[in-house]
């Protein structure tokens, strides 16, 4: 069974695309599935952000067919880990739970994955220059949060 890996974070369409995009690369076996979400429905069915899309398309990686999608309760029982991106997330997330398990699913990324700093800044009000701050701050964390998960 493939470790099914879920990334979250605000709108879908800034942050999590981008990490599922750099997943979806470090990870090419097919030892994992990777997809990700929004907390908010604000974009529902929305590509990512052109500024997600650039910093991605210069990196080698499309993730201009994404759709954003918002954060189900059922993703809690489909997923082995669902990981955030900031704190706000965790908190948006974790009230979703109705079970142990399901919370024990949920991290935020960058503290699971060791690395500092602890959350990853929203762009989405930022310049370009935010977004591949974000870049590469996700190609660390999802590197080291593999590096340490690898089943
Ligand atoms: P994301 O960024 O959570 O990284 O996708 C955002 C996208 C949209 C909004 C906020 C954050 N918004 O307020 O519409």
């Amino acid at each position: 069974m493939p470790t099914k890996v879920l990334m979250v974070c605000l709108g879908n369409i800034c942050r999590s695309p981008l990490a599922e995009g750099i997943m979806r690369q470090l990870t090419t076996d097919l030892a994992y599935k990777i997809d990700s979400a929004g907390t908010a429905n604000y974009h529902t069915g929305a590509a990512p952000d052109p500024r997600s899309v650039a910093i991605a398309a210069k990196n080698g990686i499309d993730i201009s067919q994404q759709h954003a999608r918002q954060l189900k309760h059922q993703d809690l029982d489909d997923f082995d880990h669902i990981l955030v991106m900031d704190k706000q997330n965790l908190q948006d997330a974790l009230a979703l739970c109705t079970s142990e398990k399901q919370r024990q699913k949920i991290a935020l990324l960058n503290q699971a994955a060791g690395i500092k700093p602890e959350e990853v800044p929203d762009p989405y009000y930022g310049d370009q220059d935010g977004f591949a701050y974000v870049y590469t701050l996700l190609y660390h964390s999802c590197s080291k949060w593999l590096e340490a998960h690898h089943e």
